[in-house]
């Protein structure tokens, strides 16, 4: 095992009717943002259950952060945490209106007018505005750590962020909130958590037995959620493994003195910024593909997990391994997740290109556990998701 360190500061309030606790951990005295996204707080009852534990706050709000938040609309909400004289910042909503309440966070303490350098200067943030958050859709696990994913619609990139700073004060994790998600976004949130855990362990062995089984039982409450929660998401017990799951897939804890991957991340964050996809469908996309091209790297751990988490009990390590792979892809299909790039967009030619030369030209040289990926290996793993 490698050593580490883990610091995980975000106070987690779990369970039905938390959100009534939400005045119990804002100081008296906060002037508050409350950020959300395109309304659906406003149709299944989330918005009024905080508005109401918010009464005796001022509170500001700023509505229409969009899916894979766009750096434009985050510049209009820092102007009115500048203007307002905000405190406190209160993201509502899913992974994306959570990175982007991060964002502002850093933004409000940062110096000079371009605050896209928070994505591309590679620095670590140490410092933000506090801020907190109300789940509304399992996925990410931005709930409880501290990166962010931010979306520039004019350059079409989107990049990652995040330090020490960006831990959220505390999350409310409300199992009942899983009852008003539809059906594409459910599917979403099981394939990103499952792919999050799949980052984090789909390397090589190094001995790291419990990380080992963190990672395998939170894919294994996953699979065995994921039919009950797609088939009643109102099903209060299956969220509340659903939404537990997700938060402990990324929240620091499984990749603690263990190599990690995030190329699948990496390759399918430019397939939302190229194509629009859904963040989670692009790692269904990529993540067979690259088990594939790196079937040597990771044939021990791809065979640990074909006999732990889908009972491949006969073959080889070769065999089980591959079976490993085609699991995988069976388990997204089975979700309602298509994992080829034709089936979401037509015009993919020279996708495989375009990454490429990304990668080049931000000098991301080397990604994935072994620091071996290169631009010409994303170029063909991308090619081989057409
Ligand atoms: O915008 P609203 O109206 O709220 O609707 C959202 C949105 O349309 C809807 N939704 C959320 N909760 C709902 C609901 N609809 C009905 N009932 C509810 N309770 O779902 C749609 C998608 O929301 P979004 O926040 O975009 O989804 P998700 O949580 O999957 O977040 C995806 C974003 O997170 C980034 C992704 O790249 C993407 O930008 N990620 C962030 C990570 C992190 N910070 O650690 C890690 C991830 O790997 C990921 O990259
Ligand atoms: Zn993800």
């Amino acid at each position: 095992m490698n050593n580490f360190q883990f610091q995980n500061p975000t106070k987690i309030l779990f369970g039905k009717g938390q959100m009534a606790n939400l005045s119990k951990e804002i100081p008296k005295d906060a002037k508050i943002l409350m950020l959300y996204g395109g309304g659906s707080i406003k149709k299944n009852g989330i918005y009024d259950q905080v508005t109401k534990a918010l009464a005796d706050y001022t509170v500001v709000e700023f509505g229409g952060v969009p899916p894979n938040p766009e750096y434009s609309i985050l510049m209009g909400a820092l102007k009115v945490i500048k203007d307002e004289k905000i405190d406190f910042i209160l993201a509502v909503g899913g992974g994306s209106v959570i990175d982007g309440a991060k964002f502002l966070s850093a933004a409000a303490l940062h110096e000079g007018d371009n605050h896209w350098d928070l994505l591309t200067g590679n620095k670590p943030v140490t410092e933000g505005m506090p801020f907190a958050t109300v789940l509304t859709l399992p996925a990410t696990g931005s709930e409880m750590n501290s990166g962010s994913v931010i979306t520039n619609e004019e350059t079409k990139e989107k990049l990652a962020m995040g330090g020490p700073g960006l831990f959220p004060v505390f999350s409310v994790l409300d199992p009942e909130v899983v009852s008003s998600i539809p059906q594409r976004q459910l599917a979403n949130g099981i394939t990103d958590a499952f792919t999050h855990v799949l980052e984090q362990y789909m390397t090589y062995p190094i001995g790291a037995l419990l990380q080992d089984r963190f990672a395998e039982s939170i894919m294994q409450t996953l699979v065995e959620v994921a039919p009950a929660i797609q088939k009643d998401p109102s099903d209060y017990k299956a969220a509340a493994s659903f939404m537990w799951s997700c938060t402990m897939a990324l929240n620091g804890l499984i990749q603690k003195g263990v190599p990690t991957d995030w190329a699948v991340h990496a390759m399918g964050h430019e397939l939302t910024a190229l194509y629009g996809i859904d963040h989670a469908r692009t790692l269904a996309i990529v993540a067979p593909s690259h088990y594939e091209y790196y079937f040597e790297n990771k044939k021990d751990k791809l065979a640990q997990y074909a006999e732990r988490i889908w009972n491949v009990t006969e073959g080889t390590t070769d065999e089980k391994a591959k079976a490993g792979i085609e699991k995988t892809v069976a388990f997204f299909h089975s979700l309602g997740i298509d994992t080829k790039l034709s089936d979401y967009t037509k015009d993919y030619s020279d996708t495989g290109d375009i990454v490429s030369k990304r990668f080049t030209d931000r000098g991301w040289m080397g990604l994935g556990e072994h620091k071996s990926l290169m631009p010409a290996d994303a170029k063909k793993i991308v090619e081989m998701s057409y």
